[in-house]
């Protein structure tokens, strides 16, 4: 099989070896969506991934954004980013003023990373701040899913739209999609995880687009093997290339972290293979082609998430045996510890990759949780505090899993 993000890089001799593994390749994708033993054969794997409900809202008649964007061959390169540059005017910071200062232009690198060494980015507070948002969250279609769109439902106050982060004691440069872009030049950024990266990826789609439709970036679903199963709600990640800068960014749906596997490959309710200690397929094949990774669980470790997924935990290639997995947290753990090993064992031989591990966002409900009888009716923004302080992450297993790693 072709490595495809590796296929734009061929030249000179390896061309015809280019054109002859593309001619296969569309020969093998064309009857593609016909072909039930080509489906069942290529996509096995894929099209038993689906998050079964991640959606927490009525979201019958809205649709999913899978892309499918017009190509526009020749590549536009924006002059100006849309965004205004004007200096934030810190009128409501008091004794902050010194240590929270933002809007650092590019000139400014290296003097950026020598007085921000040893900073801690996730130390800081939320401030209002008038060039909030970055896009509009009804503006932004193109890669908005619908049920996030909080600007097309029936909600009312939008001001947590309007704060940035502000980390203590470091500067940070305001983002800027131009120069991120630029920056980003040649290479990939990807998102893994559940629901939550793939809000993530989304906003950050949002975000270097400007909110603004941005017809010349290239859906690259196929290059990463990424397409829509029949019959699935969605496919299990999408790929989009900035063709001025040549920058990708993708999000690939993994819940846990683990290879999944199902169990009968022609039966579309069949119990799937979760292989604890094997991280998932997709990330072995093309970790290489990373310079970004932005990884995520969590949501997903607890029984009901297990059954509805129709996931059989499996550990060393057989139904797992060890009874302290019954307590899914337990077996979390050990999946993220391998997960981590692993990949930290394949930084050597990937020198260019940066790994990250973000934890759960915190939950919003009052009153008790979703399930307890909890509400999630406050609007008021920060009311719990804009401030945070606290050196360990709240998510001990995986702050244990990455100490000590790269
Ligand atoms: C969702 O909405 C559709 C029509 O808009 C309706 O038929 C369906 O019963 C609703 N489902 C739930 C769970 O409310
Ligand atoms: C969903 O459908 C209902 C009627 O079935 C309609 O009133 C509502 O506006 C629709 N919502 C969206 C976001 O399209
Ligand atoms: C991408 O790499 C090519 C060489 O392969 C180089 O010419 C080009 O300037 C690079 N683009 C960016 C935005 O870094
Ligand atoms: C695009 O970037 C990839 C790395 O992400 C690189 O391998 C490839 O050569 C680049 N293509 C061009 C045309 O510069
Ligand atoms: C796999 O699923 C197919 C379709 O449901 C079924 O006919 C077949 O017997 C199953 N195979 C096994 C080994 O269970
Ligand atoms: C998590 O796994 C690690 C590595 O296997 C182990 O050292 C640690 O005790 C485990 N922690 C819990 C809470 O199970
Ligand atoms: C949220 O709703 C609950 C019950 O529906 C109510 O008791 C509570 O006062 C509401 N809280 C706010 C902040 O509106």
């Amino acid at each position: 099989m072709m490595k495809g993000c590796k296929f734009t890089i061929l030249k000179g001799i390896h061309v015809s070896i280019a054109v002859l593994t593309l001619g296969f390749v569309t020969i093998m994708l064309w009857p593609w969506e016909n072909n039930p033993f080509l489906t069942t054969f290529l996509l096995a794997q894929q099209r038993f991934r689906h998050p079964s409900s991640d959606v927490v809202v009525n979201a019958s008649n809205i649709s999913w954004s899978y892309g499918g964007h017009t190509k526009v061959n020749k590549p536009i390169l924006k002059k100006e980013a849309p965004m205004k540059r004007e200096r934030h005017n810190p009128s409501s910071s008091t004794k902050s003023v010194t240590t929270f200062t933002s809007d650092v232009e590019d000139s400014d690198e290296e003097v950026l990373s020598a007085e921000n060494a040893g900073c801690n980015y996730a130390k800081g507070r939320w401030v209002a701040d008038s060039r909030r948002p970055f896009y509009s969250g009804s503006g932004c279609k193109q890669w908005l899913s619908g049920m996030w769109a909080c600007r097309i439902t029936q909600r009312t106050d939008f001001s947590f739209e309007g704060y940035r982060w502000q980390p203590k004691n470091c500067k940070m440069k305001e983002f800027n999609w131009f120069s991120f872009l630029r920056r980003m030049g040649n290479k990939t950024i990807a998102f893994v995880g559940d629901s939550l990266g793939r809000q993530q990826f989304q906003s950050m789609m949002c975000m270097v687009s400007g909110g603004e439709e941005m017809p010349e970036v290239e859906d690259a679903a196929r290059d990463y093997g990424l397409v829509k199963p029949r019959g699935a709600k969605r496919p299990d990640g999408w790929v989009y290339r900035f063709p001025s800068t040549n920058t990708t960014i993708l999000y690939y749906w993994s819940a846990s972290l683990s290879d999944l596997v199902p169990l009968n490959s022609s039966d579309r309710n069949s119990d799937v293979a979760m292989h604890l200690d094997r991280p998932p397929a997709f990330l072995r094949r093309y970790l290489h082609c990373f310079d970004v990774l932005v990884l995520n669980t969590g949501h997903h470790w607890n029984r009901g998430k297990l059954e509805q997924n129709r996931w059989v935990m499996y550990v060393n290639g057989k139904p797992n045996e060890n009874e302290e997995f019954e307590d899914i947290g337990k077996a979390k753990n050990f999946t993220v510890h391998s997960f981590v090993r692993w990949l930290d064992s394949q930084l050597t031989s990937h020198p260019r990759l940066k790994a990250f591990f973000r934890t759960i966002s915190p939950r919003h409900y009052l009153n008790g949780d979703w399930n307890t009888g909890g509400t999630c009716n406050n609007t008021v923004p920060l009311s719990r505090g804009s401030e945070v302080l606290q050196d360990e992450s709240n998510d001990k297993v995986i702050e244990r899993a990455v100490r000590g790693q790269r």
